[in-house]
């Protein structure tokens, strides 16, 4: 049996560009972003550590994404903050691309009870 749960397809998703999977598709506690940077597909919680801003329509370059609202930045293999106004981190969630499916693996400390 495969791993995790399907969320997309590898095209849906624009190199550069990200989308959001609602918490109700992945059974998480926050909405996910999943983002293409380069190639490679990445996911965190999509609610930025600083205010409510949605990282998914924020930017990226060259493995962060830089939130939309205040320019707080992230990094997209660990979910670790990178600058302020943010000072926490955002929950990284697993990406395995199974042919042309984005399957993700929400952190199970994300899991909605
Ligand atoms: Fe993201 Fe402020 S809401 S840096």
């Amino acid at each position: 049996m495969s791993e995790g749960v399907i969320v997309a397809h590898t095209d849906d998703i624009p190199d550069g560009e990200a989308i959001r999977i609602d918490a109700a598709v992945t059974g998480t506690v926050d909405d996910i972003a999943v983002f293409n940077d380069g190639g490679e597909f990445f996911a965190l919680d999509d609610t930025c550590s600083h205010e409510k801003a949605s990282l998914s329509e924020g930017w990226l370059d060259d493995g962060v994404v830089e939130c939309p609202l205040h320019a707080g930045k992230f990094c997209l293999r660990t979910g670790e903050v990178l600058s302020m106004p943010a000072t926490e981190d955002v929950a990284c969630h697993r990406v395995i691309i199974d042919g042309e499916d984005i399957r993700l693996i929400p952190d199970p400390t994300r899991l909605a009870s």
